[in-house]
């Protein structure tokens, strides 16, 4: 299965990796996972995202695509969840041109659709472990008691200002892929609000719809 999973920023686009590679063979592949851990490491790409990530802003296109691309062939274009690539048009033409180059074909771009307001909830009362890097919901999913309080932060991109600029992005910018998707018969949209395994099962069931179909 090569599956994309699309969304505004706070969709639940991790979230519903995370179930689905839980228990299924797919690797997740997060470019803003990718991100962190690079900026975690100061390493020389963490150092360039930085003030872009910080501010809620789309880093360039060219960084994020080798890293999306590099990804892909660790896992030779197979069984893969992305997760956050493609955001824009020009990143949505270069993996089409890259999965065309390496004989493999999308199963389905999953459109995780979910209000602003509620958004704007998830991304404020998210936090996440710093070393392991798990997300939590205040009230969905508190972080555990036995975790140390002070390991428990709230990511910088998740700050107010931060969360307007995303979202703002999104609709400029990322939102119109759900079109390029939609016309090359890819484009599956469920329903993001509900628990988590609600919108899990919405998941499977368009999947298996796609399959039969
Ligand atoms: P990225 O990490 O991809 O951030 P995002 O797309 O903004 O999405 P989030 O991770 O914030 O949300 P999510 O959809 O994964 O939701 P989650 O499951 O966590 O990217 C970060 C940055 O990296 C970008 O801003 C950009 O700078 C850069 N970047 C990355 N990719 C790039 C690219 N391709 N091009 C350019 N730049 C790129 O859920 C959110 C919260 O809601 C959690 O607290 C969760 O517990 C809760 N929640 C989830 N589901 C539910 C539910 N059903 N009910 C209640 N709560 C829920
Ligand atoms: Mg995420």
């Amino acid at each position: 299965m090569r599956l994309i999973l699309f969304g505004p920023p706070g969709a639940g686009k991790g979230t519903q990796a995370n179930l689905l590679t839980e228990r299924h063979d797919l690797a997740h592949i997060s470019t803003g996972e990718i991100i962190r851990a690079a900026m975690k490491a100061d390493s020389p790409l963490g150092d360039e995202a930085r003030s872009y990530v910080t501010a809620g802003k789309l880093v360039p296109d060219t960084l994020v695509r080798k890293l999306a691309e590099d990804a892909l062939a660790a896992r030779d274009n197979d069984d893969f969840i992305l997760d956050g690539y493609p955001r824009t048009l020009q990143q949505a033409q270069w993996l089409d041109e890259y999965l065309a180059e390496n004989q493999a074909v999308l199963t389905a771009v999953v459109s995780l659709q979910v209000e602003d307001f509620i958004i704007v909830d998830r991304l404020s009362k998210r936090r996440v472990n710093k070393e392991t890097g798990e997300n939590y919901h205040l009230d969905f999913k508190p972080p555990p008691a036995d975790v140390a309080p002070e390991l428990i932060i709230q990511r910088p991109d998740d700050q107010a200002e931060a969360i307007e600029t995303r979202l703002k992005d999104y609709r400029e910018l990322t939102l119109p892929l759900e079109d390029y998707f939609r016309e090359t018969g890819r484009l599956v949209e469920v329903d993001g609000v509900g628990t988590f395994e609600a919108v899990y099962e919405r998941i499977q069931a368009a999947l298996a719809a796609r399959t039969v179909s």
